[in-house]
C-alpha cells in the first residue's frame, strides 16, 4: 500500500516509476560509458539539446534511452508540469511563507499579464527597470553628481547572499562589456575587513553605495552599511548621504530611516526569493556596470529559457533534463556532490551563485508536508574555473573512490583572445570530460607504461597508479559566446534544474529556514564577546569563548 501524505499523494519513492528507476540502475550498472559510446555511434545526436546559442551535451552520462524515459516518466508522476504551471501563475507555492514565486515575472518580456492576488504585476515590475535605467544612465554619463559634485567612479555594493552572489557573479561574468571608468566592488562579508579593503583606495566623493537587502534587516548588511556611511559622513557630513546611498529593499521605511531618499528606493516584492532576485533592481549593479540595455538583454536571455521550459516536451527539455540526470545520481547512483567547472575566468563565482541557488533551495530534509525525506535531496555543490580546477581537485573526480557528476561550461568565442590561450582552454574543456567518460584499464596503463620504456615488474606495479576507472559522468555546456543573453539563459536553465528537482522530491525550494537557527544563537552570544553571560551550556562553545576572552584581552 502506498504510503500517503497530507497532501494525499504517496512519497515518490513508493511510486512504480521509482522503483522501475531501481531496477534499471541495476542493469545499468555493468555497462560502462565507454562500452555505451562503442556501442552507439549515435549517442551525442541522442543525448544533446540546444537551445538558441547553448548546447547540453549529456551523452557523458551513465544512461541508455531507456533511463531517460524512466526519469521522464518520474517528472511525470511528480506532476513537474503543473508546478511549472502554477509557479509561472502566481500561486503561493511556497507553502510555508504563504508566497508566490515570481522570478520569471521579473523577465517577463511578452506582453502577458501575471497576476498575484488577482493583481497584475508586471506594471510595477516595468516602472522599477524604467527607474533602474533613469539611474543607471544619469550614473553612468556623469549626469548624477555626488555631494561635493564629483561624478561617481566607484559603485559598491553591499548585500549579501542573493543581494550579493547574483549581480557579483553578473558583473564579473560581463566583464567585458563593463563601463571602463566604473569601478563595481562587492562588500558582503561582517569581517570589517572586506569593507576596509573594498574602500581603501576609493574616494567618498565619487563612490555610491548601493544598499542591497530585501528584509534591510540583515545583521551583515546593515553593520557594513552603517560603517561605510560613517566614512562617507567623516569626509562629505551627513547631508552627503542622500547622494551618496541608493537602496534595494522590499522595506522602503527601513531604507528611509536609514538616511536613504525614498526617490532612491528600488522596490521589490516578497514574491522574489533573495537567491533568485538578480533579475530584479537586485540587478543594479550589473545595470550599471554593462548598461541597462545589457540588463534587459539578459532579461530576455532568462525569458528564453523559461519558454524553452514551459513549451519543450520533457523528453528535450534542458532545465528538466539536467535535473532528472541530477536525479539519477543523488537517488540512484549515491551521488553526495555535484561540481561545477566553468572553463571561463569571468564565470569564476558561478559556483558561489550556484551554492546558494541550490543549496538553499533544496538543502531540506522535510518534505511540503513536513514528513521527512525517504531519500537524500540536493547534493553538495562546488566548483572553480577550469583550468585552475584541474590542478587541485580533478585528482579526486578521476581517481577518487567517489561518484562526482559535473558540469563542465564553456564559450566557443572569447572576447578575449590572447595568442593560443582560448583553443588550450577548450582543449582542456573537451579533454576533462573524455578522460572522465572514458578512463584508462590497466591493461592500458601497463602497455603505456612499458612502450614508455619501462621494465614490466616495474609497469607491473605501476599500473594500478597509472590506470583511471572512467566512467564518470559529465555535462558539457557549450555556450556560442559569454553575453549578456547567453548569461541569463544559463543561469535561468540552473534556476528551472533547481526548481525540478525540488518538485520530485517534494519539498519547498523556495524557504530557508536552515539559516536561521545559527543567526539567532550569533545574537544571543554577541554580548558574551564582552563580559555579558554566554548562556551557552555545551563545553565546546564555553571553551573556545573563554580562549577567545583571553586573546583577545592580550590584542
Ligand atoms: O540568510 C539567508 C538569506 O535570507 C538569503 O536567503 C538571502 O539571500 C540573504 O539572507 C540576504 O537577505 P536580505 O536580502 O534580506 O538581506
Amino acid at each position: 500500500m502506498l504510503l500517503l501524505r497530507e497532501s494525499g499523494l504517496p512519497s515518490i519513492t513508493d511510486t512504480p516509476a521509482w522503483q522501475a528507476l531501481a531496477s534499471h540502475c541495476a542493469e545499468l550498472r555493468a555497462r560502462p560509458l565507454r562500452s555505451l559510446f562503442a556501442e552507439d555511434p549515435q549517442r551525442f545526436e541522442r543525448f544533446s539539446i540546444r537551445v538558441g546559442d547553448i548546447l547540453l551535451d549529456y551523452s557523458k552520462n551513465r544512461i541508455v534511452a531507456e533511463t531517460m524515459s524512466r526519469l521522464c516518466a518520474l517528472a511525470e508522476t511528480a506532476g513537474v508540469r503543473e508546478w511549472a504551471r502554477r509557479m509561472f501563475a502566481g500561486e503561493a507555492i511556497n507553502v510555508t511563507e504563504g508566497r508566490a514565486v515570481l522570478h520569471t515575472a521579473l523577465r517577463n518580456r511578452s506582453e502577458a499579464p501575471v497576476r498575484v492576488h488577482g493583481q497584475d504585476v508586471m506594471p510595477a515590475v516595468r516602472e522599477t527597470l524604467a527607474q533602474m535605467r533613469r539611474f543607471s544612465e544619469a550614473v553612468r554619463s556623469g549626469a548624477w553628481r555626488g555631494a561635493a559634485g564629483h561624478p561617481i567612479r566607484a559603485v559598491v555594493n553591499i548585500g549579501i547572499g542573493g543581494s550579493d552572489l547574483g549581480p557579483a557573479m553578473a558583473v564579473d561574468a560581463l566583464e567585458a562589456c563593463r563601463e571602463q571608468s566604473l569601478t563595481v566592488r562587492f562588500v558582503s562579508n561582517v569581517d570589517g575587513s572586506h569593507l576596509a579593503m573594498t574602500l581603501a583606495d576609493l574616494e567618498p566623493e565619487s563612490t555610491l553605495f548601493v544598499v542591497v537587502s530585501k528584509t534591510f534587516t540583515t545583521q551583515e548588511t546593515l553593520g557594513n552599511a552603517r560603517s561605510a556611511r560613517a566614512w562617507l559622513e567623516q569626509r562629505l557630513g551627513p547631508d552627503a548621504v542622500a547622494r551618496h546611498f541608493v537602496a534595494v529593499t522590499s522595506e522602503t521605511a527601513r531604507a528611509r530611516d536609514f538616511g536613504i531618499d525614498t526617490d532612491n528606493v528600488f522596490a521589490f516584492w516578497d514574491w522574489v526569493g533573495g537567491r533568485y532576485s538578480l533579475w530584479s533592481a537586485v540587478g543594479l549593479a550589473v545595470a550599471l556596470s554593462v548598461g541597462m540595455e545589457r540588463f534587459e538583454q539578459m532579461l530576455d536571455g532568462a525569458h528564453a529559457m523559461d519558454r524553452h521550459f514551459l513549451d519543450s516536451p520533457l523528453e528535450s527539455n534542458m532545465p528538466v533534463t539536467l535535473a532528472l540526470l541530477g536525479v539519477w545520481y543523488v537517488n540512484f547512483l549515491g551521488a553526495e556532490a555535484h561540481a561545477v567547472i566553468p572553463y571561463d575566468q569571468r564565470l569564476r563565482r558561478l559556483p558561489a551563485y550556484l551554492q546558494q541557488l541550490d543549496m538553499e533551495s533544496n538543502g531540506k530534509c522535510v518534505d511540503r508536508d513536513g514528513r521527512r525525506m525517504e531519500c537524500h535531496t540536493g547534493p553538495v555543490i562546488f566548483g572553480e574555473p577550469g583550468t585552475n580546477a584541474q590542478h587541485a581537485f580533478f585528482q579526486l573526480l578521476h581517481q577518487g573512490t567517489r561518484l562526482v557528476p559535473a558540469d563542465l561550461i564553456a564559450a566557443a568565442v572569447t572576447d578575449f583572445p590572447v595568442g593560443e590561450h582560448h583553443a588550450i582552454l577548450m582543449a582542456n574543456f573537451l579533454a576533462q570530460s573524455t578522460a572522465l567518460m572514458r578512463g584508462r584499464t590497466l591493461d592500458e596503463a601497463r602497455a603505456q607504461l612499458v612502450k614508455g620504456g619501462l621494465e614490466r615488474a616495474d609497469a607491473d606495479r605501476l599500473a594500478p597508479h597509472r590506470s583511471y576507472p572512467g566512467d564518470r559522468p559529465s555535462n558539457s555546456i557549450l555556450l556560442r559566446r559569454l553575453d549578456p543573453g547567453t548569461l541569463g539563459a544559463l543561469i535561468a536553465l540552473y534556476e528551472h534544474k533547481v526548481f525540478v528537482q525540488g518538485v520530485i522530491w517534494g519539498i519547498n525550494s523556495f524557504d530557508q529556514w536552515g539559516v536561521e537557527l545559527g543567526k539567532q544563537i550569533a545574537g544571543g552570544l554577541l554580548p558574551a564577546l564582552g563580559d555579558g553571560d554566554s548562556g551557552v551550556d555545551d563545553s565546546s562553545t564555553r571553551g573556545l569563548l573563554e580562549q577567545y576572552r583571553r586573546w583577545a584581552a592580550d590584542g
